[in-house]
This record gives structure tokens, sequence and C-alpha cells, in this order.
């Protein structure tokens, strides 16, 4: 099946009429003007830019010149809420040899660049953003001499079929009580740093995402829910008390998986991949009752199953269902598992495919009280100052639109390739795509 770029109302209504999908969509995009109060501060707009890894820190672990450009472009976009790209721990856990690892040496290089950031937000947009910082262990997806090191919560078949792990791959518990303690002082960091909040990242099946469905896992972090999310919960709790009243601990939390159990987190047991969002629910409602001011609502896994995590025009594979449906879950998800937390600020992800309609879609879902921000992943890459063109113009442009084509990913998987917008920042990255993916030296 050929699906395409929304460029207008009458795109969208095509699809969902051809998918069967039902979105609710506002008359307009008002709502993302207002400001949303997280904590003790406060959000210019609804509009939230989600971590999007360069994969271009130095071998250090600090931001290096592209990464400093695309936040440069993010912070003259316009948007009140950064949340800053997958940031190391522990070395062991990075994700490839140039993401950013945040430790007591790489301190003030981070302190300069979240300073530089929020003057240069300040400076042109008059906006002071809330910037996030995404604490991360990749686990299975560790890299950080460029080659495969997998660090897992369980062997998992599913993922393994081709390459079986070796069971000391398997990290003990004693490996995951260091892990929460790294993230609780990366937390610390993160504030001394000068971001507003720290991300207990447990998304997209990193290590504490893949935490959450170690049904079959012995001891303290597998088997219960209380134990599959104790990782998770402990490691919020303390970083809470050790933050400082204005600082705000969060997590990016995946509440669906997209895998049978028992390899899936808020999968239906009893049928194909059915969500159930039971446990998503009472993760969100748990972390609400100790404070979470701000949680970011996730699903799938960007290397496995991308068409549940990042809904595509084009991507690696034809997807099994209309993009259109993977849409539609995550922000119906959302929609369920936020149930029990009023008073926690939720972010929604999974709004590139939408095109130009997806800031009505947004607004139409904050108004229901779905969310109380729209997050937009890929689209920022393609289009910068799309939260300045939502507020200040009332939308979108089509000829400035993520194309949803996964060409940025393409160039991620890449060894050394550094992730950016292909069609409409070409000149960075069309000539590394033709190199990298491509293969053509010029
Ligand atoms: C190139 C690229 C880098 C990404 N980096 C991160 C990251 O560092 N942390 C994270 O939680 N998600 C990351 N994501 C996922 C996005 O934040 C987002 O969840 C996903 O693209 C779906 O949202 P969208 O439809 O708005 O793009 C990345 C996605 C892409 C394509």
């Amino acid at each position: 099946m050929t699906y395409s770029l929304i460029r207008n109302e009458e795109s969208l209504k095509a699809q969902m009429e051809d998918a069967g999908i039902e979105l609710p969509v506002s008359k307009d995009a008002a709502v993302l003007t207002k400001p949303l109060k997280i904590g003790t501060r406060t959000a210019a707009n609804r509009i939230a830019y989600q971590p999007m890894e360069g994969c271009d820190g130095t071998p250090d672990g600090v931001p290096d010149e592209l990464t400093v450009r695309r936040y440069v472009r993010f912070a003259h976009g316009g948007p009140g809420l950064i949340w800053f790209e997958a940031t190391a721990v522990m070395r062991e856990g990075r994700a490839n040899p140039r993401q950013m690892f945040l430790d007591e040496k790489n301190l003030d290089a981070f302190k300069k660049f979240v300073e530089g950031i929020r003057e240069e937000s300040v400076k042109t947009t008059g906006i002071d953003p809330i910037i996030i910082c995404q604490l991360t262990h990749s686990g299975r997806y560790s890299k950080p001499n460029g080659v495969p090191e997998p660090l897992v919560a369980y062997l998992n078949p599913l993922f393994e079929k081709d390459k079986p792990l070796d069971p000391d791959r398997v990290v003990s518990d004693d490996y995951l009580d260091r892990v929460g303690e790294a993230l609780i002082n990366g937390a610390r960091l993160a504030e001394k740093a000068g971001f507003d909040g720290a991300d207990i990242k447990s998304c997209h099946r990193y290590l504490l995402s893949e935490l959450l469905s170690a049904y079959e896992r012995p001891g303290k972090y597998g088997g219960s829910y209380e134990n599959r999310t104790r990782l998770l919960r402990e490691t919020f709790g303390s970083a809470m008390s050790g933050a400082g009243k204005d600082f705000i601990i969060t997590s990016r939390l995946n509440v669906y998986d997209g895998f049978p159990y028992p390899y899936g987190f808020g999968v239906d047991p009893g049928e194909d991949l059915k969500p159930n969002w039971t446990e998503g629910t009472r993760l969100i409602s748990d972390l609400s009752s100790m404070g979470a001011k701000l949680l970011d609502v996730t699903m799938g896994n960007p290397y496995v199953n991308p068409h549940v995590n990042r809904p595509y025009v084009r991507g690696p594979y034809e997807a099994p269902e209309h993009p259109l449906f993977g849409v539609h879950r995550m922000l119906t998800g959302t929609r369920e598992v936020r149930k029990n937390a009023p008073n926690t600020a939720i972010i929604c992800s999974g709004l590139s495919y939408l095109g130009a309609m997806g800031p009505r879609v947004a607004a139409a879902g904050i108004e229901a009280g779905w969310f109380e921000m729209a997050g937009f992943g890929r689209q920022t890459l393609a289009y910068p100052d799309l939260a300045l063109d939502i507020t200040k113009k009332g939308g979108l442009v089509p000829e400035k639109l993520c194309m949803a084509c996964s060409k940025c990913t393409e160039i991620m998987r890449q060894p050394g390739g550094t992730p950016g917008c292909v069609v409409r920042d070409s000149g960075v990255y069309a000539p590394l795509y033709r190199k990298l993916v491509l293969g053509q030296n010029k």
C-alpha cells in the first residue's frame, strides 16, 4: 500500500476514510499557544520538541558542532519545552560512540551548552524554554565502541532469533542497582548543568523499558508488576528526593511495546498484540502519586517495530497497518493511561505522520483532556521553526513538512551516521545520506 504526506484537512479525511480511523480535529491550533504550568515552572506554549538524538557528540560525550547547530535551530523555533536527547549515564550504556554522556568531567561543557541554548531562545523568541535532559542506559542497544555490546534484562528469542545472545549478557540485580545509582547521580548532574528537569528514560526497549516486560526474570527486578517497575519507581523516587523544588523529575515511558506476552509491556496476553492499558495506567498513576508533574508517553521499539514507534510514509518494511492506525493507538492509548493522573501534565508522541494536520489533531486531544502538550519528533528535524509557525501563523506549511520518509533513521543505522533531515535540511544531510546510505562518494 502507498501512503502519502498529509498536506491539508482533505488529505487527512481521505486517509481516515481509507484506514477506517477517526481522529479528532480541532477547528484551529489556538490551544497550543496557551501556557502550561509544570510544577513551579511554566511552559510558554503547549509544544514540546521530543528527544531527537543526532549521534554527533564528541567522543567524550559532549555536544559537538552538529549537536549545537540542531539545538540552536530548535531554540530559534519557539517551543515551550525542549526534551534534550538520550544522554548516557554509564559509558558501557552508550548507544553509539558519539552519544551524549553526562559525568562530572563533562559538567562544564553541558552547563555552557544549556545556557547557550536558553539564551538563543530568549534572544530570538522571548521564550525561556523548559529543557529536560533524557538520562539513559541503552541496555540491549549499547554500542559504546561502535559494535553491539548488549546488556539485557532477559534473553528474548523474538529479538535474538538470528543471533542468540550469551546468557552472560543478562545483567545482574547488583548491576541494575548501580544503573539506578548512576541515573540518580545523572539527575543531580543535570540539575547542576542548568537543565530544568531529568528524564529517567524508560522507553523504546532500552534497559529500563525492557525491564518492564521481564515477566520471567528471577529476583527483585522480574516477575510481578512491583518487581518489573521497581528500578524505575525507586530511581524516580530517589531522584525526586534529591532534587531541588523547581527541578522536574520525569520519565519518557513506553506504555505499549507491541510484542507478544511474555516479551512486551502493555500487551494483552490473550489476543494478538492488542494493547492492554492496565499496567501502563497503574505505572503512570504510581509515578503521579510520587509527585511526577510531567510524563511523556510513547510506544514501540524503533529497531524492531518502528511502524509502532513512528508511523511512516516510507520505512524499512511495509507496515502491517495503516500509519493512521499507529497514530490513533498512540493518541488514544495516551488518553487511556493518563486516567488516574489528573495532576500530571502528559506529552503525547507520534504526531509527525499527521503532517500539516498534526497541530489541529493535537489541539483536539488537548481540548478533550487526553494530554496537555503536543510532542513533535521527526517534524523538528525537518521543520525546526514549527512552533513559531503554529503560534504566530496558526499552522504548518506543506513545503517545510517532514515527509516521514525514514531517511533520518537510515543515516542513523549506518556506522558513524549522524541523522538529520535529508529532504528539508539537505545542505547538511543529503551529502551524508548519499555517502553513508547510497554508498556514493560525491
Ligand atoms: C533520528 C531520530 C532520533 C531519535 N532520538 C530519540 C531519543 O534520543 N530519545 C527518545 O526517546 N526518542 C528518540 N526518537 C524518537 C522520537 O522522539 C519520537 O518518539 C518518534 O520519532 C515518533 O514521533 P514523531 O512521529 O513525531 O516523529 C528518535 C527518533 C528519530 C527518528
